[in-house]
């Protein structure tokens, strides 16, 4: 049965390897057998950027760039721009009725970006309830699945519960959704912090040069206590070798490898060339396909055009629905 999937990112830089990880790879599987929309969340990026316009405006094009780079097919999945779906706003003011603060202050993820951020109280009153206007954009199309790395389980949580009040008060409209997590799981920053992100500068970029990966890699956090090629290591809690197993296709040869580092006699400049390897394998041909479709910005614009009619139709269809169960279509009974 063809399922229809849901995802997006926000446009506030370029995409890394914990998006791959995390999602990306899981979205290129995704869109062969299913009916996928992929949403670049400018509308959410602005939520904790509404001084910098013009940096999401950029990295809306950045974003498609690393989309169509990494083997995410236009003709199989629609790529599309938040802000031209006026009806997830829409959708966002009713939803928000059904969600008390409360809930948006528990909401673990959001908790701990606004501790990032040092926001405490005078946090952005749109950036409080951006899980809310997620649950719109997952809703609006009926979402089976959602692919997304495991730090949005919550927003999943918060539309489902949506679902469950909007129905109760309603009328059936909405259906429940299920997380696609990724088998590799979170991946680190280099510098071994829990996740990967732009904000911590911290991530390895699908747009790296081969010598930004060498030095990224070489920066990385090992084991202390791992001073000599002789001494024994350790692998966990080792980022390297959280990276191995991540991308490293070849786990016969990662275990030897990590027998060999548990025993000693591998140093970590031999550790580290071993993964520069790998992941420049993966990254040069993203890096050079992203560079031919950089030269035809237009394309991609056009594209995102083109996707963003095709998704709108789609929320219109959803948001119509909606009004009509909550007694809204005055003109059309
Ligand atoms: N919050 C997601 C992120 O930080 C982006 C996003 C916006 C999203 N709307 C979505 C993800 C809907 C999945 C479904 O990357």
């Amino acid at each position: 049965m063809k399922k229809t999937i849901l995802t997006g990112d926000r446009p506030t830089g370029k995409l890394h390897l914990g998006h791959y990880a995390g999602s990306l790879l899981n979205r290129i599987k995704l869109q062969e057998q299913h009916n996928q929309f992929i949403m670049i969340a400018d509308t959410q990026a602005l939520t904790d950027n509404a001084e910098n316009p013009a940096k999401i405006r950029e990295n809306v094009l950045e974003v498609a760039l690393d989309y169509l780079a990494i083997g995410i097919d236009p003709n199989k999945t629609t790529i599309f721009i938040q802000s031209l779906i006026p009806e997830l706003a829409e959708l966002t003011m009713y939803f928000l009725n059904l969600v008390t603060l409360a809930r948006l202050q528990r909401n673990p993820t959001v908790k701990s970006e606004m501790a990032q951020k040092g926001f405490g109280a005078d946090v952005p009153a749109g950036f409080l309830i951006y899980p809310i206007s997620q649950a719109a954009d997952i809703l609006a199309f009926k979402a089976d699945l959602v692919p997304v790395g495991e730090d949005q389980l919550p927003m999943i949580e918060q539309a489902n519960e949506i679902v469950e009040k909007f129905n109760r008060f309603y009328g059936p409209v909405f259906k429940k959704v299920k997380a696609e997590l990724s088998e590799t799981g979170r991946l680190p920053g280099i510098d071994g912090k829990s996740k990967m992100s732009k904000s911590l500068d911290n991530a390895i970029y699908l747009s790296d040069t081969a010598e930004e990966i060498k030095k990224k890699v070489m920066d990385m956090y090992t084991d202390p206590g791992h001073i000599h090629a002789e001494d024994p290591g350790k692998v966990e809690g080792n980022i390297v070798f959280s990276y191995l197993d991540a991308f490293g296709a070849d786990k016969k040869e990662l275990e030897k490898i990590k027998e060999r580092y548990q025993r000693g006699g591998l140093g970590d400049v031999a550790l580290k060339e071993k993964l520069i390897n790998i992941l420049e394998e993966l990254i040069n041909p993203i890096r050079e396909r992203r560079e031919i479709l950089s030269k035809n910005p237009k394309a991609i614009m056009s594209m995102l055009e083109t996707g963003s009619e095709k998704a709108r139709s789609v929320a219109k269809e959803t948001l119509s629905e909606a009004k009509k169960a909550m007694r809204l279509n005055y003109f059309s009974e």
